[in-house]
């Protein structure tokens, strides 16, 4: 890959500290700018284009020359199940795809500095937790938050420090940056203290965390690490009919010896497929179509047997993936263990420029499954705000019964919001947008519902029978209440004040919040598509509540019980996606609508931005 300079950018330090704006302020000077800088709050001088963002971050790349490390060179390592011919990434140039952004117009003043000084606090929270993981933690996979202490979980290479990568570029720490690079140059993807690792896992992170810190700085050790990395993983298609393994022996993986691995007969959705993205787009990045072929033969299978499922057009929980089975598993879910996959669908299809038709189809042909019977209205009293509101949860199906969805809504599943606001503009088709609007307020609507402000882990709700008329009904809803009563059986109001269920709640199942994004995930999405103001304001609350209920002596930790008003101490445990994922959707949503643009970037599962194909200038006959 040939590099390309970025240019020198003037020198431009984003949301520089204090003695540097006092600099910018003397410099300037002037009373316009004294006024601006008082109206708008302390960072307004600093609030620059994409591009100059872009350009101050990158004059360093490659200037210190980091060099990738590494104890075994996995390109060499033995590939048994040979593929005869690989399949190669779409051909022609990338189709223009219908806008997903809202045509934002010029802020005011007032907008500005609220929105800046909100952006400030996210950043602040950010800059807390990665401090304490540089002093206490560096280069361990987490921050253990109330001891201060690191902890390994996903491979010990650092979990943490590549998943941040790209929030510490965006937010504008630099120097962070640069030193959070040259560790990850000597991070040795050759040997793990870990048996086996995690391959979806350590896909979404570690190798989406590179690519996306690669496609933004052009560092092109960043790239060394991917393709080290992206060798490692592809061993886990070594097997007998080239399907993932869920988890890879590592050692085993290098043994000539050896012969190489059986897919798995069950393994979940998610884990299987949700690799195509980071596949993609290092097999983009290299020109190297293994990479784009091991995913794409997932793909393929998934292409096969989307009608072969106990309900044809949605994908079940677990598959077989040795015997390519998808037949059996009765259990179906946009939460944990599928979701990803799903949410893939779309986003494949913008990440190969619209050339790829079977992610259109597979989108196509599950959506209005998903719409059809795992979607629901919840009953709650003000049948006003509840006409707007949707939930998603599980079904089961078994044969000679109707399906009937389990209204088990997950924090996890609050992507959905997001999932279908953004293919409904990428297919253009308003239902889905609207749906995915209506599930986005569904997952507000239980934060605020929350005595913390807090969402909980996992809830159920009463089904409203129809979305359009849904009356209270207090009986039905002290039936489903007692349904999940098992302390205080058959007794309401006891059962009631014993979970402290806020009303239209029939059973909070996991009182937990693991400092998951999802829901501002879906928010940002929604805000970058319609420019409501509204969705600024239901992120602050988000934001306020969770730094009050999360915030322990070095960084944030996971929330015991989102129903106790004050919050307990939190539990000793921060997963990296708090600083990949959770504090970056909170930071962009706050930030100018250019940074990280829906038409140039797309989000991989982790949150991680990689860049969309684009006609160039002349092609496309500016
Ligand atoms: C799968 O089923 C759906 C719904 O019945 C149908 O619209 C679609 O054409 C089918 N696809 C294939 C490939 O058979
Ligand atoms: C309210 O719910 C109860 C229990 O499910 C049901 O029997 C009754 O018909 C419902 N009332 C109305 C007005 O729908």
């Amino acid at each position: 890959m040939v590099r390309i300079k970025m240019p020198r950018g003037a020198a431009y330090k984003p949301l520089s500290r204090r003695h540097n704006r006092i600099l910018v302020y003397a410099l300037l000077g002037g009373i316009t700018i004294g006024f601006l800088y008082y109206c708008s709050g302390p960072i307004d001088a600093l609030a620059v284009p994409f591009s100059a963002h872009e350009a101050y971050m990158n004059d360093r790349a490659n200037v210190d020359g980091f060099i990738s490390r590494g104890s075994y060179d996995w390109r060499k390592a033995p590939f048994h199940n040979k593929i005869e011919s690989y399949t190669p990434l779409p051909a022609g140039k990338p189709r223009t795809l219908p806008p997903i952004q809202f045509d934002f117009p010029p802020e005011t003043s007032s907008q500005k500095a609220r929105r800046e000084s909100r952006r400030v606090a996210v950043r602040n929270e950010f800059e807390r937790s990665w401090g304490s993981y540089k002093k206490y933690a560096w280069t361990r996979d987490e921050l253990m938050p109330l001891t201060g202490k690191g902890d390994d979980t996903f491979g010990a290479w650092g979990a943490t420090l590549v998943d941040s990568l790209d929030t510490l570029w965006m937010m504008g720490f630099k120097d962070d940056f640069y030193d959070a690079v040259e560790a990850v140059a000597h991070i040795d993807f050759g040997k793990s203290s870990m048996n086996t690792i995690s391959v979806f896992e350590t896909t979404i992170r570690y190798l989406g965390g590179l690519l996306s810190a690669y496609d933004l700085s052009n560092e092109k050790v960043l790239l060394d690490k991917a393709i080290q990395l992206g060798e490692m993983l592809y061993r886990a298609f070594d097997t007998t009919n080239n399907m993932p393994l869920d988890r890879l022996p590592i050692e085993t993986a290098k043994r000539a010896e050896a012969p190489g691995f059986s897919a798995d007969n069950q393994i979940c959705f998610a884990a299987i497929g949700s690799l195509t993205m980071e596949f993609t787009r290092l097999a983009q990045i290299t020109q190297q179509p293994k990479f784009y072929d091991a995913v794409a033969r997932v793909t393929a299978l998934l292409d096969r047997a989307q009608n072969t499922t106990r309900i044809p057009g949605l994908f079940p929980t677990w598959i077989n993936a040795q015997h390519e089975d998808l037949a059996h598993d009765r259990s179906f879910t946009l939460g944990a263990m599928a979701d990803s996959s799903y949410e893939y669908f779309p986003k494949m299809y913008a990440l190969l420029g619209g050339l790829e038709p079977v992610y259109e189809k597979l989108y196509k042909d599950s959506a209005p499954l998903i719409d059809k019977h795992m979607l629901f209205r919840p009953m709650i009293p003000d049948t006003q705000v509840g006409q707007d509101l949707l939930y998603c949860g599980n079904v089961d199906a078994y044969d000679d019964v109707e399906i009937k969805v389990d209204p088990r809504m997950q924090h996890l599943t609050c992507f959905i919001g997001g999932f279908f606001a953004l293919a409904g503009r990428i297919f253009e088709n308003t239902h889905d947008v609207d749906l995915g609007a209506k599930l986005t307020e569904g997952c507000i609507f239980a934060y605020k519902s929350m005595p913390t402000g807090v969402m909980p882990e996992i809830f159920h709700t009463a089904v409203c029978e129809s979305r359009l008329s849904c009356p209270w009904n207090q009986t039905f809803y002290e039936e489903e209440v007692l349904k999940h009563s098992y302390k205080n059986k058959g007794d309401f109001e006891a059962t009631v004040q014993e979970k402290r269920l806020p009303k239209g709640f029939t059973n909070l199942d996991d009182k937990r919040y693991l400092l998951r994004p999802e829901a501002i995930e879906s928010v940002f999405i929604m805000y970058r598509i319609t420019g409501y103001e509204e969705y600024l304001d239901h992120a602050w609350d988000m934001f306020v509540s969770v730094q009050k209920g999360s915030t322990t002596k070095y960084g944030n930790g996971q929330m015991l019980d989102v129903t106790a008003n004050p919050p307990g101490v939190p539990e000793d445990k921060m997963e990296s996606f708090w600083l990949a994922e959770t504090l970056k959707y909170f930071y962009l949503i706050f930030s100018p609508p250019d940074m990280i643009d829906l038409d140039d970037w797309v989000f991989n599962t982790e949150a991680h931005p990689f860049r969309r194909p684009k006609l160039t200038k002349m092609e496309a006959g500016g």
